[in-house]
């Protein structure tokens, strides 16, 4: 079936007489007629649901559905997208292990990979777009365990070289982990370029309602944890379930079982059904809406790049921009979101200005739902930060990250011109 498809039928096809619409199961817990029936399912030796923070129908649904779209054998729901980059993560790398990060990621992203990882013992070096394969080859040690990326990095909207990265990923026997979360699977499918995992944090595009934060891990099922010699945890008995051997009761869906039964298990960062069916309403239209925000993108980037009062557009859809040619490998139909970044050639006091003027676009610290929004980091996220200190985090003061919503694109380049007016 084709993604439309996939995104409405995919995971739950009601039979005779259930609801239509997917159920939600609001239930924390499950009833069983034997004890033997509890411990199988304990055992993993049958699929069925016993605690909520494991799994859930309603979520269990929506992760069937995600895998399908992204082409993968299994998913699973977190609280957060920061939750699936630790769940990913985790069922990979302990203590004095060792992670290469491009530094074209989620500013959140970067930090839990900078600092958290770092203090819980797992190191990570990062790799720069301009680096050559030997380069970001000499950073990877004995220890490293995963590379990882962003399809379309927040707010670089650098397009990150899947096909690249996977093959010097492969030639060291460790797996590629993509964030996802720009593209989603309509506009990208990093499995079919190599990637081995992704990660998505669903509060963007998949809602793309602005209503719901969440989370998802998904395995391609592709990357051969036995034949790596770098991963005895899913090849020898992990003592926390009974001995079991992922590999070997898993064979391809081993990486996602052991995320779930070991790592959900301990950490808990489990998603709701309430939340699961918020975010499976949003997948449901995503084709459409996905599409839509692109264009729409498109059409301002291109108003945009030919203002006097803005210095750059940042936008790989643009034929200028220096990730165009990538945007058009990897980018169903070359679209690229409805996410960009301009750049006011007044700096901080020009930016600010901008924001507080426009009327249609909200000023939120959010992107990629349906509502134009807009953001200027140097008077709210980094706004600690001097203009020399914004430089070295690679924004300039009159830097605005642009979310270009729904509404006739026509209003939005108004609301926007008229904004620019007042500076
Ligand atoms: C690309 C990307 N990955 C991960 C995250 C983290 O997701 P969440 O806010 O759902 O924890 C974000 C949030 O903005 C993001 O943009």
């Amino acid at each position: 079936m084709k993604d439309s498809t996939l995104c409405i039928h995919a995971g739950y096809s009601p039979k005779n007489g259930e609801p239509s619409a997917m159920p939600i199961v609001q239930s924390t817990t499950f009833r069983y007629e034997s004890t033997q029936a509890i411990a199988d399912l304990f055992d993993l030796k049958s699929n069925g649901y016993f605690y909520s923070r494991l799994a859930n129908p309603t979520c269990g649904f929506v992760e069937e559905r995600l895998a399908k779209l992204e082409g993968g054998v299994g998913a699973m729901l977190t609280s957060s997208g920061q939750a699936a980059t630790l769940t990913a993560v985790l069922t990979i790398a302990k203590a004095g292990d060792h992670i290469l990060c491009s530094s074209t990621v989620y500013g959140g992203t970067f930090n839990l990979m900078a600092v958290t990882f770092k203090r819980m013992g797992i190191d990570v070096t990062f790799f720069e777009p301009e680096e050559t394969d030997e380069q970001v080859e000499a950073k990877i040690k004995p220890q490293t365990k995963a590379i990882f990326g962003e399809t379309l990095a927040n707010p670089a909207l650098a397009v990150f070289d899947i096909e690249r990265y996977a093959a010097i990923a492969h030639k060291h026997e460790i797996p590629l982990i993509i964030d996802n979360t720009f593209a989603t699977p309509i506009l990208c499918k990093p499995f079919k370029f190599g990637a081995d995992i992704v990660v998505h944090s669903t509060t963007k595009y998949l809602d793309g309602h602005a209503i719901q934060v969440g989370g998802a891990v998904v395995d391609s099922g592709n990357f051969d944890w036995a034949k790596s010699s770098k991963f005895p945890e899913f090849t020898t008995p992990d003592e926390s379930y009974h001995g079991l051997i992922y590999t070997q009761a898993f064979g391809k869906a081993a990486f996602i079982v052991k995320a779930r039964a070991q790592i959900m298990r301990d950490l808990g960062v489990c998603q709701t059904a309430q939340a699961a069916f918020y975010i499976n309403l949003g997948i449901e239209t995503l084709p459409l809406r996905i599409r839509k925000h692109s264009e729409n993108a498109l059409k301002v980037a291109e108003y945009l790049s030919k203002n006097e009062k803005i210095s750059r557009v940042i936008y790989p859809g643009l034929k200028s921009d220096p990730y165009y040619a990538l945007g058009q490998k990897y980018m169903t139909d070359g679209l690229c979101s409805g996410v960009m970044s301009i750049e006011l050639k007044g700096g901080r006091e020009a930016g600010a200005k901008f924001i507080d003027n426009v009327k249609l676009a909200s000023p939120e610290v959010h992107v990629a739902d349906i509502k134009t929004c807009l953001l200027h980091p140097a008077t709210a996220t980094h706004r600690q930060l001097s203009d020399e200190q914004l430089k070295e985090c690679g924004i300039t003061p009159g830097l605005v990250r642009l979310s270009v919503g729904l509404e006739d694109v026509e209003d939005i380049i108004a609301d926007i011109q008229q904004a620019l007016d007042k500076i």
